[in-house]
Order: C-alpha cells, then sequence, then structure tokens
C-alpha cells in the first residue's frame, strides 16, 4: 500500500470509529463520555476533588439512572435528545436522568482555562451583535445563575430565530427540552447545584459564577454555536 493511501486510511477508520463512539454514547446504553482533561485541570476555578466528586460520582449516576429508566421501556429505541424532546412524556426518572447526562456532558466540554474569547470568531461577532460585550453576556449569566433559586443552570443558547439568548433551568432541565419555557439548542451552560462548587466556594455561589466565568473553552462554544446554526433541531422545536 503507498503511503499516501495507507495515511487516507487510517484517517478514515479513525473518523469511522470517533463517529461510532459518538453516535454509541448518544443512544442507550448512554455511556459517561470521557472528561478529556486531569481532574484538576481548572485548578484553582474548580479544585480536583470537586471534579472527581462531580464527574465520577454525580455524572455516572446520571448515566447509571438514566439505563436503569429507559431499559424495557418503550423509550429504549429513542435518542439522548429525543428524549429530551418527548420529556413531558417520558417520566420524571428519564426526564431527570437524561438531563442531568446531557447538562454535565456539555459542562465539561466547554471549561477551558486555555481558550479564551475571540471577538472575531463566530459566536464572539454574534456575542458582541446580540449583547454588546463579553462583560454584558458575564452579567447576563451571572444574574441567571445566581437567581435561580434552589439547583439548577444557566444556559447561553440559540434559539429558534437562531438569535443568541440567556436563561436558566430548574434541576436538570434545559431549553431541548418541552418542559422548558424558554426554547432553542445550548451552547455554553453553568451547573449552579450546590454540589458543583461546595467544596470550594461553600454557599458563595457568586463567586463560583464570577471565576467559571473567565474559565469558558470559547473554542468549543463557538463550535457549539456554528453547529446549532444549521441544526434540524431548531425546526423541531419551533
Ligand atoms: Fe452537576
Amino acid at each position: 500500500m503507498k503511503k499516501h493511501t495507507r495515511k487516507v486510511t487510517v484517517i478514515i477508520i479513525i473518523f469511522l470509529a470517533g463517529l461510532t463512539t459518538m453516535l454509541s454514547a448518544q443512544n442507550y446504553p448512554f455511556e459517561l463520555p470521557k472528561l478529556g482533561y486531569e481532574y484538576n485541570a481548572l485548578e484553582p476555578v474548580i479544585d480536583a476533588a470537586t471534579m472527581e466528586i462531580h464527574y465520577s460520582k454525580h455524572h455516572a449516576t446520571y448515566v447509571k439512572n438514566l439505563n436503569n429508566a429507559v431499559k424495557g421501556s418503550k423509550f429504549e429505541g429513542y435518542s439522548l435528545e429525543k428524549l429530551m424532546l418527548n420529556a413531558k412524556e417520558t417520566g420524571e426518572a428519564i426526564h431527570n436522568n437524561a438531563g442531568g447526562h446531557f447538562n454535565h456532558s456539555m459542562y465539561w466540554s466547554i471549561l477551558s482555562l486555555k481558550s479564551p474569547f475571540n471577538p472575531e470568531s463566530e459566536v464572539g461577532k454574534a456575542v458582541i451583535q446580540t449583547f454588546g460585550s463579553l462583560d454584558s453576556l458575564k452579567k447576563l449569566l451571572n444574574k441567571a445563575g445566581l437567581t435561580r433559586f434552589g439547583s439548577g443552570w444557566a444556559w447561553l443558547y440559540v434559539k429558534t430565530n437562531k438569535e443568541l439568548a440567556v436563561c436558566s433551568s430548574p434541576n436538570q432541565d434545559n431549553p431541548i427540552m418541552d418542559v422548558s419555557p424558554e426554547r432553542g439548542i445550548p451552547i455554553l451552560c453553568i451547573d449552579v447545584w450546590e454540589h458543583a462548587y461546595y467544596l470550594k466556594y461553600q454557599n458563595k455561589r457568586a463567586d463560583y459564577l464570577n471565576a467559571i466565568l473567565n474559565a469558558i473553552n470559547w473554542e468549543a462554544v463557538n463550535k457549539n454555536y456554528t453547529e446549532a446554526l444549521v441544526s434540524p433541531l431548531l425546526k423541531t422545536m419551533k
């Protein structure tokens, strides 16, 4: 086999393997995704102990409980997206654990200390056009997280008209779900459950929010944004 042909074959195999993993992770049986970095990678914003417990205990439990709830039910053939789109019908166990799995998977992927905001990126331009500046967006996300009573999430999401917006949700809800008053595709999320910050910040949710909004992986958010704009899901939610 020629060197070039061998290289192309290897690339195709890696692509197909990645695609298979990605797709299988989104259907029953659901799997805990790889974290992609060490537990201490986000220190000092998030300490290693919080990361380890949050990922390996909390998120893993959502995945386990989701599989237990879906197993043998009429929803076994549903994708994670479809479960969330039909949260009213699936019942509380699937509704909460599907959200827990999706929300945490996004949360891990949009955190980094090494991927700053780029005003020239697609999402960078949209943030400035919509909110005026990154600081204005941070203030809105901070307020959304701070005013969410009890446990929940703060979101930056693409509305069905493709505009950006900020909201918060209770428990493990998110804007994809049919139970949500705000509908759209999330591109950035902040976990404001106490388990996300209590070890380091105790009851000071505001301090956690201020810190974590400076640890966003804007390259990942940009990818989420460009994918959301062309997603058929937006039409489904209209
Ligand atoms: Fe969490």
